[in-house]
């Protein structure tokens, strides 16, 4: 089964193909094209993602990315004399993609050009995250199940954080715990088997990742600032001088007695610290990175700990942006390896942690996108959940 995939809820625009085949016991995907653009540059200005600029740039290179992913599949052939589209199919594509800019201009001349695709399906994002951002993903992929009269089906772009996880080497047993950690969501989720989640834990106010992205800031660090803090951090790690120990922050709700955490107080106590220094030299900056970095793994690592001796699981997914840190990984993989040498650990590589399309194809081929067709009138939720 060939299914195309599209995502648009932050600030990547994302669309891939992937071949899936071994049902929902031993799936097997093959990517057969895979494109990305991160809108990095354009938010890094006004230091944070703004809505609106993102929606204009999903729309600006969703076709491009759909056509180039299309070539690397192998399925984008033209028409050997040139099309246009039927009238009645142009009227509806125009109607779906009225609020999205240029896009039905785009759409029109460029994919009414190509023959219809041999793909069985098509998945995209419909929440949680950036409505505006969502839509244009959404719009976009039900103006295309028109053109080519295939499926589509909306996916929950935190079910595809959890399900990266599947084009790992390891195999997915159940029960399962998923620890997601993003610019959005820092959760825990227990998985009694294949797409039923129950969130167990999760934070009372800032995400994780957004947590990195302010301090960050603070630090007058660009966006985003996660990778940023992590190479601070790191560095601070790796090197044999500046390893004394200045800044003390605190661990938020360690010692709570349940999954909840909570990474406001720590951000402000970055604030706080910072505003009673002299200057932000670069060895300030590094000392605090990585007193930051070991606060932030520390509380996930306590926590999940706890969770894990709780249900018990078989395997331990970590997923979202922040699990691309390097700290994290490492922390989580010696925790398994000392403590719970039964358990069996996936990280997705770190192309797969942050946002992508492939999770998306994935998501939509385990909820086995030929078996119906859904309706074209689903909707965007910034605040889609897990269920
Ligand atoms: O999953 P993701 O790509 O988008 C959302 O669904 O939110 O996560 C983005 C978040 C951002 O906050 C970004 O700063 C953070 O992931 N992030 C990192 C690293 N790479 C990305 N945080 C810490 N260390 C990293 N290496
Ligand atoms: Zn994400």
């Amino acid at each position: 089964m060939k299914i195309l995939a599209i995502e648009t809820s932050c600030d990547e625009t994302a669309v891939s193909i992937i071949e899936a085949k071994g049902g929902t016991k031993k799936p097997l995907f093959k990517v057969l094209g895979n494109s990305l653009f991160s809108q990095t540059k354009i938010h890094e200005a006004l230091g944070g993602v703004v809505p609106n600029l993102a929606k204009r740039a999903h729309s600006q290179n969703l076709v491009p990315l759909l056509l180039q992913t299309l070539a690397k599949a192998n399925l984008g052939k033209k028409y050997s004399r040139t099309k246009t589209c039927p009238i009645a199919v142009e009227k509806k594509v125009k109607k779906i993609l009225e609020r999205e800019g240029d896009l039905a201009t785009q759409f029109l001349a460029e994919l009414c050009a190509i023959k219809p695709p041999a793909i069985d399906g098509i998945a995209v994002t419909s929440g949680p995250g950036l409505e505006p951002a969502l839509w244009v993903g959404i719009n976009f992929a039900k103006a295309l199940a028109l053109l080519w009269n295939k499926p589509v089906m909306p996916i929950n772009h935190m079910e595809g954080h959890i399900l990266s996880s599947l084009f790992e080497k390891k195999q997915l047993t159940f029960p399962a715990l998923a620890l997601l950690i993003s610019g959005g969501h820092t959760e825990l989720v227990y998985m009694k088997e294949l797409l039923s989640y129950k969130v167990i834990g999760a934070t009372v106010d800032d995400a994780v990742g957004e947590a990195f992205d302010k301090v960050a800031r603070m630090m007058e660090l660009p966006y985003p600032g996660g990778p940023q803090i992590s190479k601070l951090a790191e560095e601070n790690r790796l090197s044999k001088r500046n390893q004394e120990k200045v800044f003390t922050l605190p661990r938020p709700m360690l010692k709570s007695n349940d999954y909840k955490f909570s990474f406001a107080g720590l951000k402000t106590a970055v604030l706080y610290t910072l505003r009673k220094l002299p200057t932000l030299t670069p060895e300030v900056k590094e000392k605090m990175a990585r007193e930051f970095e070991d606060a932030v793994t520390e509380v996930l690592l306590t926590k999940t700990k706890k969770a894990l001796l709780a249900y018990n699981p078989k395997t331990l997914i970590i997923g979202g942006g922040v699990s691309a840190n390097t700290h994290i990984r490492n922390s989580f993989e010696m925790l398994i390896k000392k403590e719970f040498p039964t358990i069996s650990l996936i990280i997705p590589e770190r192309s797969l942690s942050t946002d992508n399309a492939l999770m998306i194809a994935a998501a939509g081929y385990m909820r086995n996108i030929l078996k119906k067709k859904i309706p074209l009138n689903f909707k965007a939720n910034g605040n889609l959940t897990l269920s």
